[in-house]
C-alpha cells in the first residue's frame, strides 16, 4: 500500500455540498495539514456551510475559478501545495439538460486548467472527484466496477466523463500521479435543496407536493456523505496513482421508496406525491461496486441508512436559517459581507 502523507492541500469546490463536508472532516482528523479552500462561488458555493472553521489557522479560502491557470499557479506556489482533491463541478443534472455550455467550461475545460496548473507547480497526489454516472445506465442486474465502459447520457455525465478522461490521460502520458474516483448518490447535511432528498424533505415539511420524475422507479444508490468523504481521504492517502475506485454504499433505492420513507419520519401523508414529467434520457439505474475501494483503501461505509435518513431529515429541520438562506438567495451575500468588505 503506497502512503501519501498530505501537507498542504487545495480543495477545489469546498463551498459546496460534498466539499464543504470533506473541509470539516479534514480539519477534524488531520489537524497537522494546511488547506486551501478554492471555490469560484457559483450558486452552489455557500460559505455559510463552513463559516464556523474560518477561524482555524491551518484554513484559507480563496474566491478563485479552476479556469483561471494564473490565480491557480499562484495559489498552488504561495501555499506550497503538495495534494490537490478536485471536488469543483457543476453538478445537477437537470440544469445540463436545460443549459451545457457552463458544464463543459467548468467540467472539462476547467479539470484540463486545473491538471496544467498542479503539473506545473509540481503537486505530488491529484485526486478528481468523478461520478458513477459516468458509466451510463444499468439494466434490472448487476453493479458498475471499475472495468465497465463509460457511456454517459446527460450532458454533466458527459461533461464529468471528459474530465475524468483527460485526468486518466495525464498520468498515462505524463506519469502525473492523478487518482479518480467515481461516486454513487451522496445525501447528508448541507445539500442544495435542488437535489432530491432535501427538495423533497424541504417540501414536505411545508406540505408542498412532492415531484417524483416519471413513475418513480428510477433507482439511485445512496451513500453518507460523510462515507464517501473518508473514501476520498483514504484514496487519497493509500489509493495507488493511475487507479480508479468506485464508491457507494451497496443502499439501491427505487426513488418513489425514498420519497416515503421521507414522508414517514415526517409524518406526513403519501397523498403529497406527485407524479410529473419524466427528466428527458433519465438514467433508469445506477449501482456501485465498491469492492476495489473496500480491498485495497481499508475503508467501509459506517452509516446505516434508516439512521442517516432520518439524522438527515433532523438536520433540515434544525437548520431552517440555513436552507432559508438559500431559498432566499441571502447566502450569496456572506462573501461580499465577510471577506470582499474586508480586503478594501
Ligand atoms: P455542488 O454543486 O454542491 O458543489 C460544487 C462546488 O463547486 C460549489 O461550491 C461551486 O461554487 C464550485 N464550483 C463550480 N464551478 C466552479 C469553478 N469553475 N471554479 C471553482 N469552483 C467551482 O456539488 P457536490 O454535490 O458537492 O459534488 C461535488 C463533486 O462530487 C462534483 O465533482 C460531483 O460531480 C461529484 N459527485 C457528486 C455526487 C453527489 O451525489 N452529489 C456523487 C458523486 C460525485
Ligand atoms: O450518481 C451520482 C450523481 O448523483 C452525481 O454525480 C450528481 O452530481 C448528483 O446530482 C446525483 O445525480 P442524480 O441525477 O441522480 O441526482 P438528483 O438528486 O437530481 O436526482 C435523484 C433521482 O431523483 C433521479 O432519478 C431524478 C429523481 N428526481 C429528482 C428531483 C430533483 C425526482 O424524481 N424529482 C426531483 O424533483
Amino acid at each position: 500500500m503506497s502512503e501519501h502523507s498530505i501537507h498542504s492541500v487545495l480543495i477545489t469546490g469546498g463551498a459546496g455540498f460534498i466539499g464543504s463536508n470533506f473541509v470539516r472532516m479534514m480539519l477534524d482528523e488531520r489537524p497537522g495539514a494546511r488547506m486551501v479552500n478554492y471555490d469560484a462561488l457559483t450558486y452552489a458555493g455557500n460559505l455559510e456551510s463552513i463559516s464556523d472553521l474560518e477561524q482555524n489557522p491551518n484554513y484559507t479560502f480563496v474566491k478563485g475559478d479552476i479556469c483561471d491557470g494564473e490565480l491557480l499557479r499562484q495559489t498552488l506556489q504561495a501555499h506550497a501545495v503538495d495534494t490537490i482533491i478536485h471536488f469543483a463541478a457543476e453538478s445537477h443534472v437537470d440544469r445540463s439538460i436545460l443549459s451545457a455550455a457552463e458544464f463543459v467550461r467548468t467540467n472539462v475545460l476547467g479539470t484540463q486548467c486545473l491538471l496544467e496548473a498542479a503539473m506545473q507547480c509540481g503537486v505530488k497526489r491529484f485526486v478528481m472527484i468523478s461520478t458513477d454516472e459516468v458509466y451510463g445506465s444499468l439494466g434490472p442486474d448487476g453493479a458498475f466496477t471499475e472495468e465497465t465502459p463509460l457511456a454517459p447520457n446527460s450532458p454533466y455525465s458527459a461533461s464529468k466523463a471528459g474530465g475524468d478522461l483527460l485526468c486518466r490521460s495525464y498520468f498515462h502520458t505524463y506519469g502525473f500521479p492523478v487518482i479518480i474516483t467515481r461516486c454513487s448518490n451522496n445525501y447528508g447535511p448541507y445539500q442544495f435543496p435542488e437535489k432530491l432528498i432535501p427538495l423533497m424533505i424541504i417540501k414536505a415539511m411545508s406540505g408542498e407536493k412532492l415531484p417524483v420524475y416519471g413513475d418513480g422507479m428510477n433507482v439511485r444508490d445512496w451513500i453518507h456523505v460523510s462515507d464517501h468523504c473518508r473514501a476520498v481521504l483514504a484514496a487519497t492517502e493509500r489509493g495507488r496513482p493511475g487507479e480508479t475506485y468506485n464508491i457507494g454504499g451497496r443502499n439501491e433505492w427505487p426513488n418513489i421508496g425514498i420519497v416515503k420513507e421521507l414522508l414517514k419520519i415526517l409524518s406526513q401523508p403519501e397523498s403529497l406525491i406527485s407524479f410529473v414529467k419524466d427528466r428527458p434520457g433519465h438514467d433508469r439505474r445506477y449501482a456501485i461496486d465498491p469492492s476495489k475501494a473496500e480491498r485495497e483503501l481499508d475503508w467501509k461505509p459506517r452509516i446505516d441508512f434508516a439512521e442517516g435518513l432520518a439524522q438527515t431529515v433532523a438536520w433540515y429541520q434544525s437548520r431552517q436559517p440555513w436552507w432559508q438562506n438559500v431559498m432566499s438567495g441571502e447566502y450569496q451575500q456572506y462573501y461580499e459581507k465577510n471577506y470582499a468588505s474586508k480586503m478594501q
